[in-house]
């Protein structure tokens, strides 16, 4: 996909997928594209090039939204409807049906079941963002797009977004998570694509672009024995007491308490057993900072 605002450039050359029973994230600094993305797959907005697919029609195609749940990052619902009314609301528009007592359920899964007689008017933002999710989840859509849902949430809050759409997600519905939260998109995510100025900077699984784990260890007492059996379970740099072992891709569920047990067994004295791995927060600011230098 590629959208030009006047001069500004959203998207240059965007192009990604989301399967059934995946979270995908898309990541990225504020102005990389990420709702300008979203808006398009939404028929929202219209691209200058490219093509959207949701379900198997075009994204411009009414029918194809009918199976797909939205939050929008910016709302603002009707302040003297009701929680219920809103919903309801939005059922009609959408012409599905849903039984009031399963949209009842809806509001209970976001949090809001005491309050679906309430007007929105009072609502905090963090209860508008529960409500927003209601909405999008209430006709059990198979491909939900949340723009930024946790921004006006509670820690408690993106906790239960996490568990929804680990719900979802076994369901087989699949979602497109858009958020600066970076902790959230590690937390729940399959994949990951990360947007820099309108164009993917890079994308994978979080193994994939954290990379391999490692493991600091201090240790005194290493004999010739004891760093042969240390060189056994990776590529070994020491500096001091200090000893980093780089593990393989995909080390052994024993690995770690099986060396620390031969290591002790070879008399050595083992201090701090330290495993490593670049967060996505280290690793995003990398690839942002390779990719301006870039240009
Ligand atoms: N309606 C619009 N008119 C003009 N420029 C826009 C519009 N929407 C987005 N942009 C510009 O496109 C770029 C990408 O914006 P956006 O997709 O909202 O980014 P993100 O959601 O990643 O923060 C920004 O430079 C933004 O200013
Ligand atoms: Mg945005």
């Amino acid at each position: 996909m590629r959208k030009r605002y006047r001069r500004q450039t959203a998207l240059a050359d965007v192009s990604f997928t989301v399967g059934r029973g995946e979270v995908l994230g898309l990541l990225g600094p504020n102005g990389a594209g990420k709702t300008t993305a979203i808006k398009i797959l939404l028929g929202l907005v219209r691209p200058d090039a490219g093509e959207a697919l949701l379900l198997g029609r075009p994204a411009r195609d009414p029918a194809a939204r009918a199976r797909v749940g939205y939050l929008p990052e910016l709302f603002r619902y009707q302040p003297w409807l009701t929680a219920q009314e809103v919903l309801d609301l939005h059922v009609k528009l959408a012409r599905a049906t849903v039984p009031v007592p399963s949209q009842k359920e809806c509001l209970a899964t976001v949090g809001l079941a005491d309050r679906a007689g309430d007007r929105v008017g009072g609502f905090s933002k963090g209860m508008q963002q529960r409500l927003g999710l209601a909405v999008a989840l209430v006709a059990g859509p198979d491909l939900v797009v949340l723009d930024e849902p946790t921004s006006a949430l509670d820690p408690l809050g993106r906790a239960d977004v996490r568990d929804l759409l680990l719900a979802l997600k076994e369901r087989g519905v699949a979602v497109l998570l858009n958020s600066h939260l970076i902790g959230e998109v590690e937390r729940v995510c399959d994949r990951v694509v990360i947007l820099d100025k309108g164009r993917v900077a890079a994308a994978g699984t979080l193994p994939e672009l954290l990379g391999r784990r490692s493991l600091h260890l201090r240790l005194d007492g290493v004999s010739p024995t004891a760093s042969a059996r240390l060189a056994a379970a990776g590529v070994v740099t020491s500096a001091g007491d200090q000893f980093t072992v780089a593990l393989p891709a995909d080390p052994a569920e024993s690995l770690i308490p099986d060396l620390v047990s031969d290591l002790v067994g070879l008399g050595v004295r083992v201090h701090a057993v330290e495993p490593a791995r670049i967060t996505l927060e280290e690793r995003l600011l990398d690839i942002l900072r390779a990719s301006t230098e870039d240009r």
